[in-house]
């Protein structure tokens, strides 16, 4: 009887032991296999994992000590999950894939290669090339858009390099503005862009761009000697430096916008636009004179053009580095805007603008307050046109077919982009 009983629970014990021991390795394969999977999937299509992710403040460099780091990039403004509009039907060929990615060297030239082709370079921007915008501004009291009767903003004018000679020689039609500041990575950056897509503003006669000039432009306060050293170096090498006494801090990047506007209304009065972009950003510039011309002319048109925030009247940020405090703008969300990574503002508008920035708040994230509250404010058209997508892998893709004129690309795509341009680039002399 007790020998039966043993037997029994011996038996019982071993099938116990038993499926514990299947159910463990079961567990185990499974952990295994997924993980297997998880590695092949992230080996096999890394690229397609980006558009996915809602590209936050992109840090496309490393960026080493500066935290303050004011290029861009809005990390509370949620971005698109996907395509603000309808894509123009899918690409058949596959995306370009970079197995091995040149780091373009300091010492490179990027004039080599060039080949004499001839093409029409707004044949693949989407009809019509710009569109106005239109804005209910739902929930937003209009009586709030209008200018101070005296003054309430105080916008720092004095420069310690004032960069007074970049238009003085031969006004240029066309002023690139970049908002920069001075670490490795953005050193490196407008070192590319003199080197790439505005070289022809540096003597180099790849495209047909004599009259448009580049200004790099730096808040001065609390750089180190070192800082200023180089930001000197360039001046004196490159001559497209402009050094402001304020303090350089993402909060601040509205306050730099305003000081960059008025010293174009300063120093290069009589402008036909100006345009803004960011040190990560690479412009074709031929597509966009070329789209230019289509536009009102700009000296005696208010207007701003650029690529439309994909959420119509985007939602206003409480906390965070992009903080707009209640005081400074009471509303849930912004007028219609366009993205800050490049944009265009036409002569008139400059003018206009810095006629009224002392006369209404600094509302921090300065593409919001300039493309859209200040437009606003002074009434100036908004257009929305083919500049660069947010999602890098979808923009270099439209860059490549002459869809954009615009593309924001990490900093091992920029070579790729630039024989992409060159190889397209249209001669018309
Ligand atoms: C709009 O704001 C103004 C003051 O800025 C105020 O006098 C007016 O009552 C407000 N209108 C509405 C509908 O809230
Ligand atoms: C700007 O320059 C003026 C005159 O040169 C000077 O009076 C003023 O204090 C300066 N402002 C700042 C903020 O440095
Ligand atoms: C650039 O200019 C040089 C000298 O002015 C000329 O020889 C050359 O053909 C030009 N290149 C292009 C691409 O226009
Ligand atoms: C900047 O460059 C201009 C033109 O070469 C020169 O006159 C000026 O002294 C320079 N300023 C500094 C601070 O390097
Ligand atoms: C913005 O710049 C002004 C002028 O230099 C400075 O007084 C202020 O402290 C700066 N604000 C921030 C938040 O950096
Ligand atoms: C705003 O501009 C449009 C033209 O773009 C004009 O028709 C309208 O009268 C202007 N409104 C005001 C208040 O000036
Ligand atoms: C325009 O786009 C088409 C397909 O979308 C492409 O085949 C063609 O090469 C592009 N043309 C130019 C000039 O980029």
């Amino acid at each position: 009887m007790t020998q039966g009983k043993n037997v029994v629970v011996v038996v019982v014990v071993v099938v116990v032991v038993v499926v514990v021991v299947v159910v463990v390795v079961v567990v185990v394969v499974l952990v295994v296999a997924a993980a297997v999977m998880v590695v092949v999937v992230v080996m096999v299509v890394p690229e397609q994992k980006k558009p996915a992710q809602p590209e936050p403040k992109k840090p496309s460099e490393p960026e080493p000590k500066k935290p303050a780091e004011p290029e861009q990039k809005k990390p509370a403004q949620p971005e698109p999950k996907k395509p603000a509009e309808p894509e123009p039907k899918k690409p058949a060929e596959p995306k370009p894939k970079n197995t091995e990615e040149p780091v373009p060297k300091a010492s490179a030239e990027p004039f080599k290669d060039i080949k004499q082709n001839s093409c029409s370079p707004l044949q693949n921007l989407t009809k019509p090339h710009y569109t106005s915008l239109k804005d209910e501004m739902a929930g937003m009291n209009k009586s709030f858009f209008s200018l101070t009767s005296s003054k309430i903003s105080d916008i720092p004018l004095n420069f310690s390099i004032t960069g007074s000679h970049i238009c003085d020689k031969t006004m240029p039609t066309i002023l690139f503005v970049g908002p920069s500041v001075v670490n490795k990575a953005t050193t490196d950056a407008r070192m590319e862009i003199r080197r790439t897509w505005a070289s022809s503003f540096y003597g180099k006669n790849w495209t047909q761009t004599s009259k448009t000039r580049m200004a790099f432009f730096f808040g001065g306060l609390g750089l180190s000697d070192k800082e200023l050293g180089i930001l000197s170096y360039e001046n004196i090498t490159y001559g497209d430096i402009v050094l402001g006494d304020f303090k350089d801090t993402y909060y601040n990047l509205s306050l730099k916008m305003t000081v960059i506007i008025s010293w174009v209304m300063k120093y290069c009065p009589s402008i036909e636009a100006m345009v803004k972009v960011d040190t990560d950003t690479f412009v074709n510039i031929d597509m966009l004179l070329n789209l230019i011309k289509e536009l009102p002319a700009g000296r005696h048109n208010k207007y701003v053009l650029g690529r439309k925030h994909h959420l119509g009247n985007p939602p206003v940020v409480r906390t965070g580095v992009w903080a707009v405090p209640d005081s400074l703008y009471p509303f849930k969300s912004f007028p219609k805007y366009v993205l800050g990574h490049s944009y265009l503002v036409s002569g008139a508008a400059v003018k206009a603008l810095a006629e009224s920035f002392p006369y209404f708040p600094i509302i921090p994230n300065e593409d919001a307050f300039v493309t859209g509250v200040m437009s606003v404010v002074l009434n100036f058209t908004r257009f929305d046109s083919s500049f660069a997508h947010s999602f890098l892998l979808d923009s270099m893709v439209k860059f490549e077919k002459n869809q954009i004129v615009s593309v924001i690309l990490k900093r091992i795509k920029r070579q790729d982009a630039w024989k992409t341009l060159i190889n397209k680039r249209c001669i018309s002399d």
